[in-house]
């Protein structure tokens, strides 16, 4: 059985998912058809209460950015159910059907500004596993930009996999972009593996890929202009 795949949201993966459909699209049509009916993935996470039209919904951003573009079919683009009566019961249906699919192949992370990955906020250690979280005032305001740019808009709640499942993945990659992150980019290339910095359990997997750009590495290595 082919493992399914991690995705994460956020800005910094706008630019790579858009870049992504226009490199499959340009595949000869038999291997894009192979790859598109083959697809399974799971996203890290999802705001606990919007609606189901909501277009600041995790599932509306997987929508406007892989699903419509590619014509994949909705489950096969597998997210938390923030809407779900019983969210307890969602994190643990949610992260038996990942595990059921055997674990991710490879997952994409983004960075949060406090070293969160997913909406893993410090402190977290590398036990925790899918469940309901209560977001921070840091995470609320760096994702305000999808709530007309109001922190207070911005759920309080969410639903996220774990450290635990991201850590089993087969491999991992960090995408790291822009200059907002160089403090907490130059923060976990300095650090060992802390509950204060979720991404430094990163640190424990033999197969992790780090992927910057120059404006958030700036302080990491010394990089000169
Ligand atoms: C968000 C999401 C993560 C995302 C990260 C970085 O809160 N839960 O999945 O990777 O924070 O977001 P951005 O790319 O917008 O900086």
């Amino acid at each position: 059985m082919k493992k399914p795949f991690g995705l994460a949201t956020g800005r910094t993966m706008v630019p790579i998912y858009r870049t992504l459909v226009k490199r499959l699209k340009n595949w000869p049509t038999a291997e894009f058809e192979k790859l598109r009916s083959s697809w399974l993935s799971f996203n890290l996470d999802e705001y606990v209460g919007l609606s189901e039209t909501d277009l600041c919904s995790f599932k509306a951003y997987m929508s406007e950015h892989l699903v419509q573009p590619l014509g994949l079919n909705p489950s096969q683009v597998n997210i938390p159910n923030g809407r779900a009566r019983n969210l307890k019961e969602e994190s643990h249906s949610y992260t038996k059907r990942l595990s059921q699919c055997g674990g991710f192949s490879f997952v994409l992370l983004g960075l949060g500004i406090n070293g969160h990955i997913g909406f893993n906020d410090p402190p977290c250690g590398p036990e925790s596993s899918c469940r309901v979280v209560t977001l921070s005032g840091a995470t609320r305001q760096q994702n305000a930009f999808s709530f007309g740019s109001s922190s207070n808009s911005v759920p309080k709640q969410a639903l996220t996999l774990g450290i635990s499942e991201i850590l089993q993945a087969d491999e991992i990659h960090l995408i790291v972009t822009g200059i907002e992150k160089a403090d907490v980019l130059d923060l976990l290339l300095k650090s060992s593996c802390s509950r204060s910095l979720p991404a430094s359990w990163l640190l424990k997997h033999q197969r992790v890929f780090l992927w910057v750009d120059q404006d958030a590495l700036s302080l990491g290595l010394g990089v000169e202009e």
